[in-house]
């Protein structure tokens, strides 16, 4: 063995004390809102402003702590903080790092719900956003303004599936004195690390919704935001505790079951979206494969250049010619696949997008575009499946 274990095993074998006597797999699972002091001086010491100590169920438990700690170990990253949901994990750093008259700069392919908090919330709030090109840093750069004080990045970008020049993005930013934050979901902390790529440039907070593939099992929703930096994160702490946000311990205890697998379930969901997306390319009336992998797909050499794996996400672009009333028909007919938002669980969704209404250039991706997340079943059912509702565009 090595001497310093990937961290794929530092996350199996990750320290933990059982309580005197106990041995076994799985750490305990603590819950409570009230948290007991010894005597009243412990009570006046307290502090929810640290994790030293316990103060109060909300501000954490052994087994939100132990979660924090091993998510932080899958991300490279030192420090974590939880929240009941991605996008709950996306308004807290932006309440932890934005005030009235900031700006926050977003990718034109973000997280379509992450946009709507910033046209509505953020802006009620006084601070405003723009949109910038995540394919060019350029375009980046020429949009930081002094009041610039957060630029989210996402990789790959939500459902049109552009891999963006990551390293470009965090130079313009570092250049400028901005802040970072990237949404990781799809690379989960294993296509890449987020505080270390490209010739250890890497951004300052990574975001994750640990309902897809931390959870793996489309029963919880959660979210989490980590980071290498101490003072980011006791400004995201401040945030957490003073918005009162507070995840249960048994969703807790189903990540915590869920993480050690997370990096076989990753790889296999890879294997198949990429034997599918390529199967899927070969078909006539598929004009093209958004699959950050595969040659010719919109970033793909940013993506070559900074992963090492993929999640088991793709879209695909049906012929224009095709009515949207066929497109729907394609997406009923399939059986295994299901119709549904999220992704990273075991069972294969699909869901059919109208860009129009989603991106401001839609003429850069001609066609009907269709996002599957590829489950845990068998490749070679999938296809099957794909391959008879495609009869009905025949
Ligand atoms: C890229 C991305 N970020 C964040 C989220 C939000 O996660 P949640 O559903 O846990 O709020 C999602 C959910 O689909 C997502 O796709």
């Amino acid at each position: 063995m090595s001497d310093s274990p990937s961290l794929i095993t530092q996350l199996i074998h990750h320290p933990y004390s059982p309580p005197d006597n106990w041995g076994a797999v799985p750490p305990g699972v603590f819950k409570a809102s009230t948290v007991t002091f010894d005597n009243v001086a412990a009570l006046r010491s307290r502090s929810w402003k640290s994790r030293d100590g316990y103060t109060y169920g909300l501000h954490g438990t052994p087994t939100t702590f132990t979660l924090e700690e091993r998510l932080a170990t899958l991300e490279g990253g030192r420090f974590c903080v939880l929240a009941p949901s991605g996008l709950n994990a996306i308004v807290m750093v932006n309440i932890a790092l934005l005030k009235a008259g900031d700006e926050v700069l977003l990718p034109a392919n973000v997280y379509g719900p992450s946009l709507e908090m910033a046209r509505t919330l953020l802006a009620d709030w006084g601070i405003t956003h723009q949109l910038y090109d995540a394919m060019d840093a350029a375009n980046l750069a020429a949009r930081i303004t002094p009041r610039t004080k957060l630029i989210w990045l996402e990789a790959a970008g939500s459902v049109t599936m552009e891999f963006p020049d990551l390293a470009g993005l965090v130079a313009v930013a570092r250049a400028h004195g901005v802040l970072t934050a990237l949404d990781n979901t799809w690379g989960a902390g294993l296509a890449f690390c987020a505080f270390d790529f490209a010739g250890g440039q890497g951004v300052d907070i990574s975001m994750q919704a640990l309902t897809k593939y931390p959870s793996g099992g489309a029963d919880v929703l959660m979210g989490s935001a980590v980071t290498r930096d101490e003072s980011l994160y006791h400004r995201l702490l401040l945030a957490h505790g003073r918005l009162g946000v507070g995840v249960g311990a048994n969703d807790v205890e189903l990540v915590l079951r869920s993480l050690p697998s997370i990096a076989l379930r990753y790889h296999a969901h890879d294997a198949t979206a990429r034997s599918l997306a390529r199967w899927l390319a070969t078909q006539p009336v598929v004009t093209r494969v958004l699959h950050p992998a595969l040659a010719g797909a919109p970033g793909h050499a940013w993506w070559a250049a900074t992963c090492d794996a993929a999640a088991g996400l793709f879209s695909v672009l049906l012929d224009p010619a095709l009515s949207g009333a066929q497109v729907d028909a394609f997406v009923d007919a399939l059986r295994l696949f299901k119709i549904g938002f999220s992704w990273g669980g075991p069972v294969s969704l699909v869901v059919p997008y109208d860009l129009s209404s989603m991106r401001a250039d839609r003429r850069a991706l001609p066609g009907h575009l269709v996002r599957f997340s590829i489950g845990l079943e068998a490749a070679a059912d999938l296809q099957a499946d794909l391959a008879q509702a495609l009869l009905q565009l025949a």
